[in-house]
C-alpha cells in the first residue's frame, strides 16, 4: 500500500469514528428509553449536518475517490456511488430538522421523529461501512468483488 494511500485511509478511519460517536448520541437520544426534548436533539443533529458537511467535503475535495481511482479503477462505479449519497443523506438530515423544528424546543421527541432520526441514522451508519470497506479493498487489494 502506498503511504499517501495508508494515511488518507487512516485519517478516513479517525472522523468516520468522531461521527460515529454523535451518531452514538442521536441514537441514545431516540431509543425511548430515555426523555429528551425536542431542543436537544435540535442542537445535536444541527451540530452532525455541520460535522457531516466537513466530512463530505474532505471526501470529495481530498478525496477519497482521487485514492481509490488511482489503485483501484475498477471500484469506480461504487465510488461514484457513495459520493452520489452525500445529497441525499445532506437533503435527509435537512427533513429531519425541519421536521422536529415544529415542536417547541422544550416538548419530548415524537415517536415518529424518533423513528425518523434512526433510519437515518441507519442509513449513515450504512454509507460509512461501505466507504471504510471500499477504501479497504482499493489499498489492500482484492478482497472484495468487483464491480
Ligand atoms: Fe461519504
Ligand atoms: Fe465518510
Amino acid at each position: 500500500m502506498h503511504e499517501t494511500a495508508t494515511s488518507f485511509a487512516e485519517e478516513l478511519g479517525h472522523e468516520h469514528a468522531s461521527l460515529l460517536q454523535q451518531l452514538e448520541e442521536l441514537e441514545t437520544m431516540t431509543a425511548g428509553s430515555t426523555v429528551s426534548a425536542v431542543g436537544v436533539l435540535l442542537e445535536t443533529l444541527r451540530a452532525v449536518r455541520a460535522a457531516l458537511h466537513r466530512h463530505f467535503l474532505f471526501e470529495e475535495k481530498g478525496g477519497y475517490m482521487n485514492h481509490v481511482l488511482a489503485h483501484a479503477p475498477h471500484l469506480h462505479r461504487r465510488t461514484e456511488g457513495l459520493l452520489a449519497e452525500h445529497h441525499h443523506i445532506g437533503r435527509s438530515v435537512e427533513e429531519l430538522i425541519g421536521n422536529a423544528a415544529v415542536a417547541s424546543p422544550g416538548a419530548p421527541i415524537s415517536a415518529e421523529v424518533c423513528e425518523h432520526v434512526r433510519q437515518w441514522v441507519k442509513l449513515v451508519r450504512g454509507h460509512e461501512a461501505s466507504e471504510n470497506l471500499l477504501v479497504m479493498e482499493a489499498c489492500c487489494g482484492d478482497i472484495g468483488e468487483e464491480d
